[in-house]
């Protein structure tokens, strides 16, 4: 291999293996490889093996300096062309990460002692991957927790020990959450005042001590103590409460480096080839922007539900009717895998009253679509990603938050940056149709407001963004960090 790549520092980036970790591990990979890192990516062999099928062949070649590897994820060979189930692959991977990790890093080590790449300086781990972060350390490299979702949602989820250890949780039976329960204030967090019961995120509604996502999440907030520094997609004007009590609650330094889509347009894309760069598990329908290309300005309402949310069909169904007697333009992403146990099936009655003014795909470029003229709002699942991804569109946001962090999300979309409201959990076909209006032809105070909002936030997100900007110069520490020890 030539010098100049042994002379790269070289980051092995481990994303958690679903497509909401995956994309945002992608666009921090190029981001450091454009700053001059050699890349090693490493993505589970189930959805190394989807790319390929999602993308074509050559997806995944990368590129002499972004070089892909694959970890086993322990759950049984599969085809299918959905995400894992997230409880049974989080076990799975509790059990072979540690070791799989282990594994790769030392081949990588042999391979930088032989000459074949640059050898590793530091390994980037999704903050919910703390097996290959345990690997790290116990090898002594340095190590990134990198938290993919909301600081909000980072201090929702370290308030589990707290919970537990007042006895809220587990609940003695499922009636124990309640309303009143849930409406009941949060009001021991220093300088959080936002936050219910309800908004806190989701898997510590359980009745068993031995949950496996609660215990999860405890275990993997603790082991960000052993990080060399945490990083979150998020920037400081955006979460400034949120982020000050998790640097009074955690050692290691906390850098924020979002929202990603805009710092990675920092970059010049000097050549072509990062495009090639791609991070998608499902195959995108590319019609719906040119679609898109024929509708007038703001007249598009969108709609979906990210990678993982699963509807029941009555809930599609009140979906389904509330877009058509909004009487709106609408895209929606409607999965295969959407409706649980089924396929989906849509009613000829559907079908006819929203013939050219509505278009369902089942997967497409979300960047792209949420930053095309046409597109006036979104329905989404509050994940974190879509939430960042509009916000960096400028778009109004209309909740349907389903699990994880994405109640806190909804909550502080809402209430904190007032770029959301909320739909309720059942689905009813005349809120869908009420709150899709008030978005899209701006029906009441709290519409136009949201719209006006959300482009306020953009503008602050770019300038964070910008070279002197906060998440632009958190970047710069970063890498100073990582690089210290390197000549
Ligand atoms: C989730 C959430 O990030 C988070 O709330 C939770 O902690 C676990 O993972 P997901 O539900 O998939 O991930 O949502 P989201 O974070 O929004 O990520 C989905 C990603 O897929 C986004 O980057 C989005 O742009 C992309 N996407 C989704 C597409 O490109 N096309 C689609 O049609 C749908």
């Amino acid at each position: 291999m030539g010098s100049i790549s042994e002379q790269k520092p070289h980051a092995v980036m481990i994303p958690y293996p679903a497509q909401g970790h995956v994309n945002p591990m992608t666009k921090l990979a190029k981001l450091l490889y454009s700053k001059g890192f050699h890349i090693t990516f490493v993505n589970s062999e189930f959805n190394h093996k989807r790319s390929l099928r999602s993308r074509g062949p050559h997806a995944l070649d990368g590129l002499p300096n972004f070089r892909y590897e694959t970890i086993p994820d322990g759950l049984p060979p599969s085809d299918a062309d959905a995400t894992q189930h997230i409880p049974s692959l989080g076990q799975s991977i509790r059990n072979t990460c540690f070791d799989a990790s282990l594994k790769l890093l030392r081949r990588l080590q042999s391979s930088a002692s032989a000459g074949h790449a640059p050898p590793v300086t530091c390994v980037v781990c999704d903050g919910v991957m703390s097996y290959s972060l345990k690997a790290a350390n116990a090898l002594g490299i340095p190590t990134v927790s990198f938290w993919t979702a909301s600081a909000c949602g980072f201090v929702g989820y370290a308030q589990y020990r707290y919970l537990v250890d007042q006895g809220h949780v587990p609940f003695k039976d499922e009636s124990y959450v309640t309303n009143e329960f849930l409406d009941k204030k949060v009001d021991w967090i220093p300088g959080i005042d936002k936050l219910r019961f309800r908004d806190i995120p989701s898997f510590f509604r359980t009745t068993d001590r031995d949950d496996f996502m609660l215990n999860h999440f405890i275990e993997e907030l603790e082991a960000a103590h052993e990080a060399t520094m945490i990083i979150i997609n998020t920037f400081d004007e955006f979460d400034q409460s949120s982020l000050q009590y998790l640097s009074s609650i955690y050692s290691p330094p906390i850098f924020t480096i979002g929202p990603l889509p805009l710092l990675l347009q920092q970059i010049p894309h000097n050549h072509s080839l990062m495009s090639s760069i791609g991070s998608n598990l499902w195959k995108e329908d590319t019609h719906c922007l040119q679609w898109l290309d024929s509708q007038e300005s703001s007249s598009v309402f969108y709609v979906n539900y990210g990678s993982i949310t699963t509807v029941t069909s009555d809930q599609l169904t009140e979906f389904a009717w509330g877009l058509a007697t909004s009487k709106c333009r609408f895209l929606w992403v409607v999965r295969p895998d959407l409706v649980e146990g089924r396929s989906v099936i849509f009613s000829k009655e559907f079908k006819e009253e929203t013939e050219g003014r509505g278009l369902i795909v089942s997967w497409c470029s979300q960047e792209q679509v949420l930053n095309h003229p046409a597109v006036g709002g979104f329905l989404t699942h509050c994940g974190w990603n879509s939430m960042t991804e509009s916000l960096c569109a400028g778009k109004p946001v209309v909740c349907w938050p389903f699990f994880a962090e994405q109640q806190t999300n909804c909550r502080y979309a809402c209430v904190e940056w007032g770029i959301g409201m909320e739909v309720g959990p059942v689905v009813e076909r005349e809120e869908v149709r009420r709150v899709v209006v008030e978005v899209m032809e701006g029906s009441s105070e709290k519409g136009r407001e949201m719209k006006e909002k959300a482009l306020e936030w953009k503008k602050k997100a770019e300038a964070a963004t910008r070279p002197g900007g906060s998440s632009y110069q958190n970047l710069e520490k970063v890498l100073d960090m990582l690089l210290k020890n390197f000549n």
